[in-house]
């Protein structure tokens, strides 16, 4: 039997301290009225001494789990999409899952940079497909503020930190992610990169006094192909899923830059209150981004079984894509669990 694969509980996780543009002004010659006007950014979250991109994502992880009415030890995968693993190795994932206590769980880690929620939406969901796992956590974390160079003000301004989580499960309903489209192209020309502490460039003492751990972007570059990317790929998977714009209830874009998003808005025709934008507060999370706007698009806009979502991103890889959703009847695919799980236990003891 083929199994589809919707998403039955979320939950995000943003750190306490806030880094407002006026504070940015202190450190790097801009303005607040520059970053608004340019980026639409207000403020975004930094994580504090203590935090990590594993611890953050555990929260985002235990909150979606508790959504979706699960332990830790009914996921039997996790997918971390992350640019910015707590460590090389271990993997993140690993240490997610000994975080929650996920024994049954394999884990792995993930980097398609800001495109990294939806490739690994889109991996869980061939996963599921396929028969090789029933339910999945889908985690993104990033701890850019520890990659950024608060020196240079065209990247600083941008980014923040954050996790979140999707609880990815099997459904027999006809729901979930109906379609997904993934793009690449191999980023040689380094228009996003970060250069060192790879193979390529191992960690030196020059290395480090270069900043060349940080991140580097052309961004003006960056912000053409986003565009042109995003539109093309949310058209794909639209008419891979055979709907049109009007039967979205939402986009959750990829939060890059404002203009970037109202610029996409207007190629694929969609109304303001179609597209949720939540940058003012957050800036660029990576590939947090979309999980933690679908959250905050869920908490404040209660959404029906049979409504379609699209998500769709752009970033570092180069890579890009958009996916669709038909939102799932939620309390059916828990009925069925517990009716499953009495059946089981009905057939131990009788
Ligand atoms: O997550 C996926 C990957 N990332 C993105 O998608 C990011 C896409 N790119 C962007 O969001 C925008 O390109 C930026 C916000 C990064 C920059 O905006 P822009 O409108 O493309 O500005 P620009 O780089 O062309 O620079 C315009 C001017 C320059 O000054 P001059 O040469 O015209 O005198 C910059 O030096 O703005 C200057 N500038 C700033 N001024 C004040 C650049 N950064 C700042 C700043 N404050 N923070």
């Amino acid at each position: 039997m083929v199994h589809h694969a919707a998403v039955t509980g979320w939950g995000w996780y943003s750190p306490a301290q806030i880094l407002s543009n006026d504070d940015l002004a202190k450190i790097v010659d801009t303005n607040d009225e520059w970053i608004q006007s340019r980026t639409g950014i207000r403020e975004r979250r930094i994580a504090g001494p203590g935090e990590t991109t594993s611890s953050m994502a555990t929260n985002a992880a235990r909150q979606a789990l508790e959504e979706a009415e699960l332990a830790a030890q009914d996921l039997d995968l996790i997918i971390c999409a992350t640019t910015t693993p707590d460590h090389l190795i271990p993997a993140t994932a690993c240490l997610i899952q000994q975080n929650l206590g996920a024994d049954q769980a394999a884990a792995f880690d993930l980097n398609t940079a800001c495109t990294g929620f939806l490739y690994a939406l889109a991996v869980g969901t061939q996963f599921i497909k396929g028969g090789g796992a029933k339910r999945i956590l889908v985690v993104a974390g990033e701890t850019l503020s520890r990659f950024v160079n608060f020196e240079d003000r065209g990247t600083c301004i941008l980014f923040g930190d954050g996790a979140a989580a999707v609880v990815l499960e099997a459904t027999s309903q006809n729901a979930g992610v109906l379609s997904t489209v993934l793009g690449s192209k191999g980023d040689v020309e380094q228009i996003l990169s970060i250069e060192a502490g790879g193979s390529a460039r191992p960690a030196t003492a020059q290395t480090v006094a270069e900043k060349a751990h940080c991140i580097k972007m052309r961004g003006n570059e960056i912000f053409k192909l986003a565009v042109r990317s995003m539109a093309q790929s949310a058209q794909e998977a639209l008419a891979k899923a055979g709907l049109s714009v009007n039967d979205l209830r939402a986009v959750i874009p990829h939060q890059a830059n404002h203009r970037i998003l109202t610029a996409t808005q207007s190629v694929l025709g969609l109304s303001e209150d179609q597209m949720f934008i939540n940058i003012d507060r957050y800036g660029n999370t990576g590939a947090s981004s979309i999980p933690i706007a679908l959250g905050e698009f869920l908490h404040a806009n209660p959404i029906d079984a049979g409504e379609h979502l699209l998500i769709v991103a752009f970033g570092g890889g180069l890579t890009w894509g958009a996916a669709v959703l038909r939102w799932a009847d939620i309390p059916a695919i828990k009925r069925e669990r517990k009716e499953s799980l009495l059946r089981k236990n009905f057939a131990l003891t009788g």
